[in-house]
């Protein structure tokens, strides 16, 4: 089972008198992927919507990080498209909605007037179609584009184009020539070449990369003899990816000059901090809003509470502080790279 805090977030969060309020903003306030953010956490793509205004103060995420749209209308994929693990969950949604005209028309517009950063994430099937939506959803309010290039449930066997480097360094490229916003790549963790995938994002022009979509897996209900997924396979999400992905963020934040977004099993402020120690500039939390709708407040209250314990005044000061005593972080990279 996925784990929750037992402490109440509230539908607002009181910080008492003005100066807290002041220094609790100061703290939170951070930079990532071209954008100025008013705290490093935001909801990873897929895992919030307007309606959990009733529940939480949107106002206070860092940045809003919409569902995928595709080029065209999907059906989406087979039910049961969700399925809980033992410390996780599994999804094969298939990208569903009406395609990107009717997402700018009908669905954006409900997103802008938040005050937050609106970040529209796209997947297509082609390059070119990918160029396409960027273009058109270049529009007043949108502050970047995620480029979605590692959704494991729209093609067969999970392939995605994030698997390959020339297929992402074309996807960027393109979308690097059709928007002048800010772009964001979210990559799959199903590689053993993402820090290559990475670098190869970078020097086509993204601003940061999202470390990482979920990882490729499937369940067997056994009394059944049946999948959990209508679709069989899907993605690996929650508490039981983080270590997976906190090495994956650490690796990338080694080796490149953009900003690297952690998203992996972040349930509590703590989680936070250990992603922005391993190098993230600011995180996406996902699967524990299933949980907890109200769990966003609560994590980043969290981590308002880790920094003053730990007397930071910043989380800045955290991005990158990882200590390895003997070791700066390249140094440990590229020891792993010669390991045998
Ligand atoms: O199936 C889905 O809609 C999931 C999308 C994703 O992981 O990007």
């Amino acid at each position: 089972m996925l784990a929750v805090s037992n402490r109440d977030p509230g539908l607002s969060i009181q910080d008492g008198p003005e100066g807290e309020t002041k220094d609790r903003d100061g703290l939170l306030a951070t930079a990532c992927g071209g954008l100025e953010l008013r705290s490093p956490i935001m909801p990873a793509s897929g895992t919030f919507s307007h309606e959990m205004d009733q529940v939480l103060d949107v106002a206070k995420l860092g940045a809003l990080v919409l569902k995928t749209t595709t080029f065209g209308p999907r059906a989406g994929n087979p039910v049961p498209r969700v399925s809980e693990t033992s410390d996780g969950m599994l999804n094969s949604i298939g990208l569903p909605g009406g395609g990107f005209e009717h997402f700018s028309e009908s669905t954006l517009p409900k997103y802008l007037h938040y005050g937050s950063p609106v970040v529209v994430s796209i997947s297509a099937e082609t390059v070119v179609q990918f160029g396409q939506m960027a273009q058109a959803l270049t529009l007043p309010g949108v502050a970047a584009i995620e480029v979605n290039v590692s959704c494991p449930n729209i093609e067969a066997d999970g392939k995605a184009f994030a698997m390959s480097k020339s297929a992402t360094a074309s996807v960027v490229a393109e979308v690097r020539a059709s928007t002048n916003l800010p772009i964001w790549v979210k990559l799959t963790p199903n590689t053993g070449e993402l820090v290559d995938i990475a670098l190869a994002s970078q020097n086509s022009g993204a601003d940061a990369v999202v470390i990482a979509n979920t990882i490729l897996a499937m369940g067997i209900d056994a009394p059944t003899q049946k999948p959990t997924l209508g679709n069989v396979m899907g993605g690996l999400s929650g508490p039981a990816i983080k270590p997976i992905i906190l090495r994956m963020v650490y690796q990338c934040a080694s080796k490149l000059e953009i900003d690297v977004i952690g998203c992996g099993g972040i349930q509590s402020g703590v989680d936070v901090a250990e992603y922005l120690l391993a190098g993230a500039a600011a995180v996406q939390v996902g699967t524990v809003s299933f949980v907890d709708p109200t769990a966003l407040v609560r994590i980043e209250d969290e981590l308002v509470d880790f920094c003053r314990s730990q007397h930071h005044s910043s989380v800045r000061e955290l991005v990158g502080a990882l200590e390895i005593p003997g070791h700066s972080i390249n140094t440990a990279v590229n020891q792993m790279d010669v390991a045998p």
